[in-house]
């Protein structure tokens, strides 16, 4: 990369509006590399987004061709209707005379050990495990099966096996409590949970059976738990099928079915703004069809890569870009159970340097995290496997951008920011990197085929450096269909703000060159380390403990997670003594108990009451101020309590 500019300060960068060109090496061996021909591609998808992704539906393989590219009954799309497909044939099988002995995923655990899975293997053992729930369990197309495990080749195994057999996952990240995950199993009405006794992380071995049992007790549709036994000394308990004797003897073929384009592959649950969590519904034809372009294109995808993206499969960034995206691309990934830094801050170099990683894609919050924990770490690595940076789940503040660009990239790699959802399925705006001129702490500009605008109050366009709320003009093939059981809300959330339009619940400014800067959320939704958490579900945890009269919850500005969580609470009258320590330490506890540790609120401010309008709505406004430690600003003449946040002190 040449950049612009010689000085190297940050305060350069914003003011300067420093920006970073592709290097001749990068472009010379790049997919896309003619900014000319690519800007042309561009307009036109620009005007006929449906042409540009039909054209991408061509590189799968369908049984059946499609009658119509989309069917619009606004707000609900259908892409590639008619047309027929296996998802997991399209991520496997079509793959084995090219590609059987190239290995799909190098999976390394937190204390080195390192298992490979070549594409012709991960075959075998996805058809075993689709033969014995078709035949043991009586599986079939349109049933639901829940996974809650950690990053291991058989969750990969199990999603693969439930697409091929038009069974849709629903994926419960493994640090949800199992209240979270028994409410998640009896929505999608599971039929089938995938677990395994214990994850590995942290030096410490986690006890993910004892939340599947508590969670799985109370959940009817649950006719059977495959578990995955790690620990030799892990009993079964009724309900409970042991993982290995389960596939033992079966085939390792298996013919698959081919299943509607719009046949559902997977529900996501995740945060909104209410109490509620929503599960995103998504396709199979659409979904497969964005998620393979995007990798491609974004990562300029070769035969030759080692792609590593540290994402885990609770998460979307594990569906589309460790699993579904990469896998239909016949590539090569890294995934690795542990944390980052450990047992020391330089794991994650080490591990790129052991693997010869050449992509990497991670989270804002890490980058932050590796720069804090010094620069000695990665500099006692080599690095120079990497050719491609990639950033996803939170805006990526120019001092990180330039630290990963610098230190881990060496000024030759480009940095693709992507922005995207659950909601979105792939990413819609990044980043071409062969053609695209970087700027640090902008995504750049949208992908091909997605029509994005920010847009004010009124849903007209903002002038440029206008802020306003990001908005999508025109569906796309990974879009999500509904929320599963609950069509209104689908509606409601993302297309009635404004006429016909997708509403991301993010703000963002666009500049003079149409690239657009992303701010964060600007409904009640929080980002913390780029995962999103409803302040309206931390709420009613915290409303449901015994001591509890009221709840508010807003995000404050945190130097490394990019938010974290500030909870005020009126505590109920109560005759004992109140000892805000221990009760913010049991309040803390219960959050925990109830969602997962990825609540937990950083601060329980008490309040004798909360400050509300006279309509009885809380001014978060106030509050998020407040969590700032900032003076309360703007208007207050509509509190119905004025003046009245008084604290309750120690
Ligand atoms: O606020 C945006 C932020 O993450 C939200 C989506 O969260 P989730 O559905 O959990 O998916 C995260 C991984 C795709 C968005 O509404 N976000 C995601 N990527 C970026 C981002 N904000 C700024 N820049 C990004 N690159």
């Amino acid at each position: 990369m040449e950049s612009k500019t010689n000085s190297g300060s940050i305060e350069t960068v914003i003011k300067e509006s420093r920006s970073f060109k592709p290097s001749t090496t990068f472009i010379a061996q790049a997919h896309i590399n003619d900014p000319a021909h690519y800007e042309r591609l561009w307009q036109a998808s620009q005007e006929n987004p449906e042409n540009f992704w039909e054209q991408q539906a061509l590189s799968l393989d369908w049984t059946e061709k499609w009658k119509r590219v989309h069917e619009w009954n606004e707000p609900f799309s259908k892409w590639f209707t008619g047309g027929k497909l296996n998802v997991s044939v399209n991520c496997l099988d079509r793959h084995l005379s090219r590609h059987g002995n190239k290995k799909a995923f190098i999976w390394e655990g937190e204390d080195g050990t390192v298992t490979t899975l070549t594409y012709r293997e991960l075959h075998q053992k996805v058809c075993q495990l689709a033969n014995a729930l078709e035949k043991k369990l009586g599986l079939k197309a349109g049933d639901t099966a829940s996974i809650y495990m950690p990053l291991i080749p058989e969750a990969i195994i199990a999603m693969l096996a439930c697409a091929r057999i038009g069974v849709a996952h629903s994926i419960v990240f493994a640090g949800f409590s199992s209240n979270s995950l028994r409410d998640r199993i009896l929505d999608a009405e599971c039929k089938v949970v995938f677990a395994a006794d214990v994850g590995y992380r942290r030096g410490q071995a986690l006890d993910l059976k004892k939340t599947v049992r508590e969670a799985v007790q109370e959940c009817p549709t649950v006719k059977a738990t495959l578990l995955l036994r790690r620990d030799k000394q892990t009993a079964l308990v009724s309900q409970e099928l042991d993982w290995n004797a389960f596939i033992e003897g079966q085939s390792s073929i298996h013919v698959p079915q081919s299943f509607d384009s719009e046949q559902p592959l997977f529900f996501l649950y995740t945060s909104g703004t209410t109490g509620k969590p929503k599960g995103i519904v998504h396709s199979s034809g659409g979904y497969l069809t964005g998620v393979t372009t995007t990798a491609k294109w974004i990562f300029d995808l070769k035969d030759s890569d080692i792609y590593w993206c540290t994402a885990d499969i609770g998460w979307i960034t594990g569906h589309s870009y460790v699993v579904y995206g990469l896998l239909a691309n016949a590539a090569t990934s890294v995934i690795y159970e542990g944390a980052p830094m450990h047992p020391h801050p330089g794991r994650i170099w080490e591990i790129i340097d052991k693997h010869k990683v050449t992509i990497l894609y991670t989270a804002p919050t890490a980058i932050r995290s590796f720069m804090r924990s010094g620069d000695e770490h990665p500099k006692r690595f080599q690095l120079d496997s990497l050719r491609l940076l990639g950033s996803v789940g939170e805006p990526i503040n120019p001092e990180a951008w330039m630290w990963y660009f610098e230190l881990i990239g060496k000024k030759k790699c480009p940095i693709v920011d992507t922005w995207w959802q659950t909601e979105t399925g792939s990413i819609l705006i990044s980043p071409i990197p062969g053609v695209t001129t970087l700027k640090p702490g902008s995504a750049t500009r949208p992908f091909p085929g997605i029509i994005v605008d920010v847009v004010n109050d009124e849903g007209h366009s903002c002038k440029p450096n206008e802020g306003g709320y990001l908005v999508i003009k025109n569906p796309w093939p990974s879009m999500l269909r509904t929320i599963h059981k609950d069509p209104e809300r689908f509606k409601e959330q993302y297309w009635s703000k404004f006429k016909g339009v997708y509403f991301t619940g993010d703000g963002a400014h666009k500049d003079e060159q149409g690239y657009f800067w992303i701010k964060g959320r600007v409904d009640d939704v929080i980002n913390v380390s780029g995962h999103r958490l409803g302040t309206m579900e931390i709420e009613s945890a915290l409303v449901s403990h015994p001591r509890v009269a009221e709840a508010a919850v807003v995000g404050r500005p945190d130097e490394l997670k990019g938010q974290g969580i500030v909870a005020f609470v009126t505590p109920r009258d109560s005759r004992e003594k109140l000892d805000i320590h221990s009760l913010s330490r049991e309040l803390k506890a219960h959050v925990v108990n109830e969602i997962g540790a990825l609540a937990r609120p950083d601060e329980i401010k008490f309040t004798k009451t909360l400050p509300k309008t006279r309509s009885g709505k809380i001014m978060r406004r106030l509050l998020k101020d407040l969590a700032a430690g900032k003076q309360v600003s703007g208007d207050t003449t509509t509190l119905e309590n004025p003046g009245l946040v008084e604290l309750i002190e120690s």
